[in-house]
């Protein structure tokens, strides 16, 4: 007889007793699992959690701005936004191997939050007392892995989801350990979403799609760049948009665009084209581990294909995936 009350209850209660009076931080992605676990520490130990947020290049759309706006104004989480993505973009040039591109951006990730997460532990009144008292004070690292995650092991992804088991963050001072809070670990996304909107979370993140780590970057076939990344977010916001505006944002798991690194010749007005090519996916799931291609209605993918090819400069040409999963996968790398 599980329920979302007692789950809150219950969870509140252990990481408070759990944290006692030392400080946790907690890497934020803008999705739904990340920030469910956030509110729910944040229920317990206040302002003693510090979440960062990292513009890693490859988010979506404003989603940098919109996330952070969000987390402090909605959610009244305490967030560290630090926008890396110029660092995250050197790093990819070049990159055009998929797992390669995972590993670069996992390691990355991991740079970038280190840093961050000295300089929070520094400023802290942790930090200080525990110079005071030289003691092994412990930090706390918040992560909102759920149970598909603990099965799905960290190996089928690679390095973006080393962080999920990144139990001690290397570079941090030596007396500062982390130690792992994972509060939604026994958990199937479909109660995550019922433990947010019991939190009194908005809708606007409660029902976000799920969103790879490595982001817009294995959505770019070959190499990633800051004008592929661009015009990749213009169609991914038109896609997202059109099947919002239909109302099938809930019924399909994902809907997405993917960038292919094939031009093809195409014609506007009275002047012949020649650029890229895009892929739209749109696929239904319950967990992600199997996924049916969704038949969307042909209205809707005339209005997705009419209005990328007019509004996204450098695409001229709009394929859809009728693949499903398996054996095709969700994501194209
Ligand atoms: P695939 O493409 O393997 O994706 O069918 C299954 C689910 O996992 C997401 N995905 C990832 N999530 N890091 C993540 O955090 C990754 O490297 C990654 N690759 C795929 C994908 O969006 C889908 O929901």
């Amino acid at each position: 007889n599980w329920t979302p009350e007692h789950f809150i209850q219950s969870t509140v209660e252990r990481v408070r007793a759990q944290v006692g009076t030392g400080h946790a931080i907690c890497g934020l992605s803008g999705g739904v699992d990340s920030s469910v676990a956030a509110v729910l520490v944040a229920r317990a130990i206040g302002d003693r959690l510090t979440c960062i947020f990292v513009n890693n290049g490859v988010l979506r759309k404003d989603e940098f701005l919109k996330v952070q706006t969000t987390m402090r104004e909605q959610l009244g989480l305490n967030v560290v936004a630090v926008d890396s993505s110029q660092r995250f973009l050197e790093k990819l040039a070049g990159v055009t191997d998929p797992e390669r591109k995972r590993k670069v951006i996992g390691n990355e990730f991991i740079a970038v939050f280190d840093d961050e997460a000295k300089k929070i532990w520094e400023s802290s009144a942790a930090g200080a007392e525990t110079e005071k008292s030289a003691g092994h004070e412990v930090a706390w690292l918040v992560q909102g892995t759920l149970y598909p995650d603990v099965i799905e092991s960290s190996s089928v992804h690679g390095p973006s989801h080393t962080i999920k088991s990144h139990h001690n963050v290397g570079g941090l001072p030596a007396d500062m350990k982390l130690k792992l809070i994972e509060p939604l670990r026994d958990l199937f996304k479909d109660e995550v979403r019922r433990i947010g909107r019991d939190l009194g979370m908005p809708e606007e993140i409660i029902e976000r799609q799920p969103f790879p780590g490595p982001g817009l970057a294995v959505r770019i076939l070959g190499e990633v760049t800051a004008e592929r990344v661009a015009m990749l977010q213009e169609a991914d916001q038109i896609v997202v948009d059109e099947i919002k505006k239909a109302g099938l944002y809930r019924k399909v798991w994902q809907s997405f665009a993917v960038l292919l690194p094939v031009k093809s010749v195409g014609v506007m007005g009275d002047q012949r084209t020649y650029a890229n090519t895009c892929a739209v996916r749109a696929v239904e799931s319950e967990d992600g581990m199997t996924a049916d291609w969704a038949p969307l209605p042909y209205e809707v993918l005339r209005t997705i294909s009419s209005r990328i090819v007019s509004e996204v400069r450098g695409i001229n040409r709009v394929v859809y995936d009728i693949t499903s999963k398996p054996p095709g996968t969700i994501e194209w790398e």
